[in-house]
């Protein structure tokens, strides 16, 4: 307890951490300026949505240094471990976003965002909780409204119901599925970036589990 106040502490004082109030629920400054207010270059903005430890994001950033990336999660003591790496490593090419992914309209502006990661999400596997799976269709029309035209999403899971039901919303939509392997480590994707590995990735690996990936774009 006393070393999650401490990094609630530290994310405080870090320059790339947003931590917005979220109710109610406004628009935020960099809304539509992340560009020019924060990372002041026009390179193009790729997310990571349910970051954790921000390992993607971190791992991105440094194998694309001209692209900028934003981690969001909603837990603080996770978004420290990778806001600390940027500290540390002093990399200017990365925020970290402290909101529900619910809210992320009062964030970003339309065509903002060129490129959307979704690695390991909780997979809400009861029929109850449909509309919280973060590639349910409610979000998705939400990420449309803030990516370029034919931006992609890259979802990574080790949940096969939850890759399963992403290209049966993607089917019924008529979005555009361009890349889906059930066994990514068994295919001939490119490993390169796809083989980074998250915390949650490293442990279903060592629990001997198949990693799906899915790439597609909605407009
Ligand atoms: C299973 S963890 C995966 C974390 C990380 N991507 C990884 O692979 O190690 C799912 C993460 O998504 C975050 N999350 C789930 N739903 C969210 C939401 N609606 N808004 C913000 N964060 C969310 C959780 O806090 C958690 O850190």
């Amino acid at each position: 307890m006393k070393r999650k106040l401490a990094r609630f502490a530290e994310n405080e004082t870090f320059p790339h951490m947003f931590q917005p109030k979220m109710f109610p629920p406004v628009d935020h400054t960099l809304k539509g300026k992340w560009h020019s207010d924060f990372f002041k270059n026009n390179n193009p903005i790729v997310l990571e949505l349910g970051c954790g430890r921000g390992e993607y994001t971190v791992n991105l950033a440094e194998k694309f240094p001209a692209k900028n990336f934003v981690g969001i999660d909603w837990k603080g003591a996770r978004l420290w471990r990778g806001a600390k790496t940027v500290q540390e490593n002093k990399m200017q090419n990365v925020a970290f976003l402290r909101i529900m992914i619910q809210n992320i309209l009062n964030f970003f502006s339309p065509n903002e965002v060129s490129e959307i990661w979704i690695t390991f999400p909780d997979p809400q596997p009861q029929s109850t909780r449909e509309r919280k799976r973060l590639t349910a269709l409610r979000f998705l029309e939400m990420y449309k409204q803030i990516l370029i035209p034919g931006g992609i999403i890259h979802l990574k899971t080790d949940n096969k119901g939850f890759y399963d039901f992403t290209l049966d919303v993607i089917g019924e939509n008529k979005f555009n599925k361009i890349y889906a392997t059930a066994d990514l480590y068994h295919s001939d994707a490119d490993n390169e970036i796809l083989g980074i590995k998250t915390t949650y990735e490293k442990m279903f690996l060592e629990q001997g589990m198949k990693i799906c990936y899915l790439k597609f774009a909605i407009s």
